[in-house]
């Protein structure tokens, strides 16, 4: 037999740490203990009816089942270039050359660096946050440093701390605003300080805005980067339909910003895959233009829910960040355990209840865990009646 070794970029990669809860938790469920998930970000509501008509009358539709256009139907762009108009005030977005349909954002968020990192090129990226960009960019054999994100600084990179030198040298940073796993949403003066620094030093800015319209106070929305005037000099901006309608599992996003950015996706994304489904990108578009009271409707049920944990949690002295935006809920690990991995493994063997360790997402995040409000209302109440009786 062939002896087949991986290749150094997959086996430098770091421990999976999500491995060690998965194998906990099917241990737990062998001895058919009901298990309660609350780690994974996956919506557990439906996709809205008028969206699924949308696929079904465009996949009986000939037409469609051929390859799609690589750079994505024209008239999704242009969706995608009216909803950022109406939804951000965001204008005169190109939907020729300024817009590309993604198969889900992860994708293009990891295929973008093939298109501007080469070796030794420094990537800055923001910790704890989704893990994808710093592993894309060290497959490249890129640098990439951590730039931390602390309670005290309202999970937000302290800019200023980051020296001269390693902005000039810096070819890239990775921001998510609304954040995954803290929930902290950006104010507009830091995208305002942020794009003057990338414009300064040439710096890409890729804002991952997949969770802008999962926020709680119509007052205090989301943000994009492209608001900031001059932000298309230097931003590239990934967002999805996938938490905005319930569309995990479609698959459809886009990347829209500056020219030569959507240019060098487009690039590799031509080379790697041959686009989303074109029905899929149908109902995208009713999706985009239809589909702001359904999104609005979903945000109630996160409330909702979101508050209810947050009672529960506050009765049994967990302490937590309150969130603006997104469906998870970013909480300290109570005193009397060593580490966030020791805590939410505990909680899964003798509760049932699977929690995701903060340091999963980066070392800052040790001391902390993240409660996706995926599951309906009773069944989070359970969850955490179970964790305060540990
Ligand atoms: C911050 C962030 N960005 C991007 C994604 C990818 O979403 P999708 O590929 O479904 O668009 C996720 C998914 O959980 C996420 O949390």
């Amino acid at each position: 037999m062939p002896n087949f070794k991986f290749a150094k970029r997959i086996e430098t990669l770091p421990p999976y740490l999500f491995a060690e809860i998965d194998r906990v938790k099917a241990e737990v469920a062998e001895r058919g203990v009901d298990i309660i998930s609350l780690g994974i970000g996956d919506n557990d509501l439906p996709t809205p009816e008028f969206i699924i008509d949308a696929l079904c009358e465009a996949a009986r539709n000939p037409k469609y089942h051929r390859y799609p256009s690589y750079a994505g139907l024209l008239s999704f762009r242009e969706a995608v270039a009216q909803w950022y108009k109406e939804r951000f005030g965001v204008e005169g977005l190109n939907p020729k050359t300024e817009v590309i349909t993604l198969i889900g954002s992860k994708e293009g968020i990891a295929h973008f660096p093939l298109a501007f990192v080469d070796p030794g090129d420094l990537t800055l990226v923001c910790t704890p946050n989704y893990p994808v960009p710093p592993v894309a960019a060290g497959f490249l054999q890129g640098e990439v440093e951590f730039l931390p994100l602390y309670e005290e600084n309202n999970f937000l990179p302290d800019l200023d701390s980051v020296s001269e030198e390693t902005w000039r040298r810096a070819k890239m940073i990775y921001v998510n605003y609304p954040n995954n796993p803290t929930s902290a949403m950006a104010p507009r003066e830091f995208f305002e300080k942020l794009v003057g620094i990338c414009r300064e030093y040439e710096v890409i800015l890729m804002q991952d805005a997949a969770y802008t319209e999962v926020y709680y106070d119509p007052d205090n929305k989301p943000m994009s980067v492209l608001e900031i005037p001059g932000a298309k000099d230097v931003a590239i901006e990934f967002h999805s339909l996938s938490k905005t309608f319930n569309m995990t599992g479609w698959r459809l996003g886009m990347a829209v910003g500056n020219e030569t950015l959507v240019k060098g996706l487009g690039k590799v994304k031509e080379n790697v895959d041959s686009g989303a489904f074109e029905a899929v990108q149908q109902a995208g578009i009713v999706a985009l233009q239809q589909g702001a009271p359904y999104t609005e409707q979903f945000r109630g049920v996160y409330r909702e829910r979101r508050d209810a944990v947050l009672k529960a949690l506050g009765e049994a002295g967990i302490e937590f960040v309150k969130p603006e935006a997104t469906f998870y809920i970013w909480a300290k690990v109570p005193k009397g355990y060593g580490s966030s991995a020791e805590f939410v493994t505990r909680v899964i063997q003798e509760k049932g209840v699977v929690l995701t360790p903060g340091n999963g997402f980066g070392a800052p995040g040790e001391g902390w865990f993240r409660i996706s409000l995926t599951l309906d209302t009773p069944r989070l109440m359970e969850a955490v009646e179970r964790i305060k009786t540990l």
